[in-house]
């Protein structure tokens, strides 16, 4: 295969046709009951073209959602409903996988069944306010789970991935960043438990390699992606070391034969990067997945160096459905409202139109 964004790669046991992939966005499209609408359909339909589409975040029960209409896979009617996106997908020749979140503490009582206080491995209150059906609410200080609770938790990644099967994805990318259940356990920031899933850094990992075994048992692990953001500030997350820690994680995480690693460099906030992911790289042995800031000249230095073997794309899909073509052909892009990006409606969501084709012949 040509080191070349354009041209076909196989990421564990799916073939992809090309290296660019489309960053999990959530959009706060589905209905309340966390079905997904036709509307979505459409617009991952109309994004097709990626080599690989990594859903919007997907919540597994619904103690991990977090944010108002968002689409999950704890139900039958969702997975059910799941099939819209695939089947589209999947008609237009794309692979898309489902990234399975549990929120933790990135949440509400106003969204938790009989709105108990959101878990957590530690009592750890995140800064700012929770996106609620009423509007912004601060956070509060979430409840730690107990070690006989854990179980429970690795099942609900378990049954989600089940339903990701018959919702017709081509895999699942267990998320493990962004400051959701998965990071909370393992940055020491918000993980000061002192059991076994807690304390070294081989306990933080606990949650995450228990969930990739129950996944593992569903999914053959070239199916099965994990997402990481060693870095990333969003919703409050510090660690002490993550250069050391994310480096030893990627590397308990090669030996899985997983499809791949999705890391978010860096911090969405900043451009500075203080982890070197060359390094965190070479820890992997597997298919890397670079992300945050990538523009078409940084996309394709990053696969001829060798950094990556493919790169997502988050905020140019957003006003670009046809982006693969926009890059491939030197096309203006499009630049997306960013007041649409939360809203609901079709409008900054199924309404950015494909370039032109006459202008791309005379380009
Ligand atoms: C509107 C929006 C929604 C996002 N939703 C998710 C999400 O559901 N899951 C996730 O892991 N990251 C999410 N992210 C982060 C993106 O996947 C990506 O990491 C980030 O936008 C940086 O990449 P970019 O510079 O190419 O946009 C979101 C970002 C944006 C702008």
């Amino acid at each position: 295969m040509s080191a070349d964004l354009f041209g076909p790669f196989r990421v564990g046991e799916m073939t992809l046709a090309n290296r660019m992939v489309m960053a999990p966005l959530t959009r706060n499209r589905a209905q309340a009951d966390g079905t997904v609408p036709s509307v979505m359909a459409v617009h991952y339909g109309q994004r097709a073209s990626a080599g690989l589409i990594v859903s919007e975040s997907v919540p597994v029960s619904p103690q991990g959602v977090g944010y108002p209409f968002t689409p999950g896979l704890y139900a039958d009617a969702q997975a059910v409903s799941w099939r819209r996106v695939t089947d589209l997908v999947h008609a237009a020749g794309g692979r898309i996988v489902a990234q399975l979140q549990h929120c933790g503490r990135i949440s509400h009582p106003s969204l938790q069944p009989g709105d108990a206080l959101p878990v957590a491995p530690s009592a750890v209150r995140p800064d700012g306010q929770a996106v609620t059906y009423s509007g912004m609410q601060d956070f509060l200080t979430p409840r730690p789970l107990e070690a006989k609770e854990i179980p429970a938790i690795v099942a609900q990644f378990r049954d989600a991935a089940r339903q990701a099967k018959r919702a017709g994805f081509d895999g699942v990318e267990v998320h493990a960043g962004n400051g959701y259940l998965l990071d909370q356990f393992l940055r020491d920031g918000t993980n000061h438990r002192t059991d076994s899933y807690g304390g070294g850094i081989a306990s933080r990992m606990r949650l995450l390699n228990e969930v990739l075994d129950a996944v593992c048992t569903l999914w053959p692990t070239g199916r099965v992606g994990v997402r990481v953001t060693p870095e990333n500030t969003f919703n409050s997350m510090t660690d002490s070391d993550p250069q050391a820690h994310f480096e030893y994680f990627a590397a308990q995480l090669s030996s899985r034969g997983l499809a791949y690693l999705h890391v978010l460099e860096g911090d969405m906030s900043t451009t500075t990067r203080a982890v070197d992911y060359p390094a965190l790289r070479a820890a992997f042995a597997g298919t890397y997945i670079a992300n945050n800031g990538y523009d078409l000249a940084r996309a394709q230095q990053a696969i001829a160096a060798g950094h990556a073997d493919l790169v997502a794309f988050g905020t140019p899909f957003v006003a670009n459905p046809d982006l693969v073509r926009r890059y491939r052909e030197g096309l203006p892009l499009a630049v997306p409202d960013r007041n649409t990006f939360y809203t609901g409606g079709d409008t900054g969501y199924i309404d950015y139109p494909f370039h032109p084709h006459e202008e791309a012949l005379s380009a």
